[in-house]
């Protein structure tokens, strides 16, 4: 693995984008698994500027999201989804046949997370993922605790997710309780993984990914032995620790 630490948020969001644009070069049919919250807004910023100047094309590209929140549709402003499209898929002209996104509003949550894994199997598997990290060293909504060998599935989400993750909603009490997320296996498959670590309070789990061992308590562990992980964390991350 390696790990790349910049000064902030601004940087690792250009550092991010040269490396998704790089890729894309290389593979234009590129399969790619994104993430929200606020980690990601800087890249997607960059990417749509790169997009204007001509030096990113991803018109051949799939895109695929890491999670969503159960009960919550694409054209539902509160979703996982919608932020995507409106952040990144209409700003770069993206078209809906490049996109397969985990539809929280399915009937049959688990007959949905089936199929996107099929989806992105016939894809021919990531060949990157795009991680951001919770503070409590989550990855999509793999939460501590969570079976690290489970696919694709619905899963309950903590308070600290919940209230992490409330910016899109007037009142944390209305974060959903569960939500749907790709496995870590899955994620672990892709063919390389860009985790971005940025933002206050996860230090900690920067800790814990610094140790480079395994530890169930933070699932960011299980990407570690990755062959092809790169780790880009602004200074903010942990401001109090010189090892950071
Ligand atoms: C959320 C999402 C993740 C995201 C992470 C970090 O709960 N499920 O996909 O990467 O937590 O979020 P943020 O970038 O807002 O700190």
């Amino acid at each position: 693995m390696t790990v790349t630490w910049v000064e902030d948020a601004n940087t690792l969001a250009i550092r991010a984008a040269v490396y998704l644009a790089d890729l894309v070069s290389a593979k234009p049919e590129a399969a790619i698994a994104l993430p929200t919250g606020a980690t990601p807004l800087g890249l997607y910023r960059q990417l749509v500027l790169a997009r204007q100047a001509g030096g990113f094309d991803p018109h051949r590209a799939k895109f695929f999201n890491l999670d969503e929140f159960v009960g919550k549709s694409v054209a539902d402003p509160q979703s996982y989804g919608g932020f995507l499209w409106r952040h990144l898929f209409e700003p770069l002209g993206i078209r809906a046949d490049q996109v397969r996104l985990l539809h929280g509003a399915a009937a049959d949550a688990q007959a949905e997370c089936d199929d996107f894994e099929k989806t992105i199997a016939a894809a021919g598997g990531l060949d990157l993922a795009i991680l951001g990290l919770g503070r409590n060293g989550h990855v999509a909504f793999n939460e501590p605790g969570s079976d690290w060998t489970a696919g694709t599935r619905c899963v309950a989400l903590t308070e600290m997710t919940r209230t992490a993750q409330s910016t899109l909603y007037r009142d944390p009490a209305e974060v959903p309780l569960a939500g749907l997320t790709m496995g870590l296996p899955t994620i672990r498959q892709a063919r390389a993984i860009l985790l971005l670590v940025s933002g206050t309070g996860k230090s900690d789990a920067m800790r814990a990914v610094l140790r480079g061992r395994p530890d169930p308590l933070w699932p960011v562990t299980a990407i570690l032995d990755h062959p092809n992980l790169t780790i880009i964390a602004d200074r903010a991350v942990c401001p109090e620790d010189s090892v950071c």
